[in-house]
């Protein structure tokens, strides 16, 4: 029998909840498509905090190394905000990304039709948006060097550096450029090369790479007047190519396009080794323990996961169908409430994907 070997990170939050749905769905999926899933539950974040007093214990990395593939729920709570840097549940995974040296970030966004009205955009202009932004994530000035602060008598100052090498550029745009072949054979770059020394580089190099694939439709755009298209016209974007900050804020804004941000996955993958699959939102303290999550957008990232990480496609297609059946038959988690729909809670919509499957 098939086995594949998955380290499940549930994290803080609803992280738990949203795990504990997802992981059943898995083992149902498997089980009717004949293949074996093997679990191993490792912390990370504020519940490895708890635990070790490090948001990623060697453990946790060592295991995620040495899987299949890695799937984890959520981290963060406003409980750590006072910790100095290295301590935080946001460097936990900063590191596992590092650690796993996952440079490429895929964030797809597909309204899904029976959604529709939950959006905050008129309807007419986000009907059909399907797109997929491909977020640098190892470099940039999430990671550049020098970084820090300075105390003077007379002032404090903090500062990053916004840095890319040419190879990091050229590795990232190689993902998008085979990824765009997939789809609609079109790339837009985004970045700030008005301003930025960092941004000429990279959209230099993102030139140097159209010319030799002439067969994607290549186009740039500044980030400001990105962040006003994708509100204005988010039709017109397929992938969306950019760095670690840029891809940050313009996937939450792209997330919204879809009414929630609890309904995007995401995959994170390195050249070779383990790809780590997450939802795009965070770990919502603020509904955590209530049974008012929506897994939907784990769930999607273990279809991305069985898809892309485990060649698993057929249980991939079933775990998405699932998604769509619930959808349409008008069950829906808090989050995304409007008229005429039933509101379930994380774990009963859990039972009615099950039953969907
Ligand atoms: C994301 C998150 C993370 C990021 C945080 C939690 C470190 O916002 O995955 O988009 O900034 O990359
Ligand atoms: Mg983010």
């Amino acid at each position: 029998m098939r086995q594949h070997r998955i380290v499940l990170l549930p994290g803080d939050g609803i992280g738990p909840e949203i795990t504990a749905v997802t992981k059943k769905l898995l083992n149902a999926v498997s089980d009717k498509e004949g293949f074996e899933l093997k679990f191993e539950e490792r912390h990370i974040g504020g519940a490895a905090i708890e635990l070790t007093g490090s948001p990623l214990p060697a453990i946790t990395l060592e295991s995620c190394k040495d899987c299949d593939a890695v799937l984890m729920a959520a981290i963060g709570s406003p409980k750590y905000d006072s910790l100095p840097r290295d301590k935080r549940p946001e460097t936990g995974l900063l590191g596992l990304r590092a650690g796993l040296n996952l440079f490429a970030n895929l964030r797809p966004v597909k309204i899904r039709e029976a959604l529709i009205d939950s959006s905050t955009l008129k309807k007419e202009f986000i009907s059909g948006v399907d797109l997929l932004v491909v977020r640098e994530l190892t470099g940039g000035i999430y990671f550049g060097q020098p970084k820090g602060r300075i105390n003077t008598e007379k002032d404090v100052r903090a500062f990053n550096t916004m840095c890319y090498a040419k190879s990091e550029i050229e590795r990232i745009a190689h993902v998008a450029f085979e990824l765009a072949r997939e789809r609609k054979m079109k790339i837009c770059s985004v970045d700030k090369a008005n301003v930025l020394e960092v941004s000429q580089l990279w959209r230099e190099v993102i030139n140097l790479f159209a010319d030799k694939n002439k067969d994607i439709e290549v186009s740039h755009l500044y980030v400001d007047n990105a962040a006003m298209q994708l509100v204005k016209d988010p039709t017109q974007f397929d992938v969306i190519l950019t760095g670690n900050l840029f891809g940050d804020i313009l996937s939450d804004e792209a997330a919204m396009l879809t009414g929630s941000i609890g309904m995007l996955p995401s995959a994170s993958l390195g050249t070779n080794g383990p790809g780590l699959f997450e939802p795009v939102h965070g770990s919502a303290p603020d509904i955590a323990g209530h049974n008012q999550a929506n897994p939907i957008a784990m769930v999607l990232s273990a279809a991305m996961m069985l898809r892309i990480g485990l060649k698993e496609k057929t249980a991939a297609d079933m775990l998405e169908q699932a998604v769509d059946k619930v959808l349409e038959a008008g069950f829906r988690t808090p989050d995304l409430m409007g008229k005429g729909s039933t509101e379930l809670g994380c774990a009963e919509m859990g039972e009615q994907l099950l039953k969907a499957l």
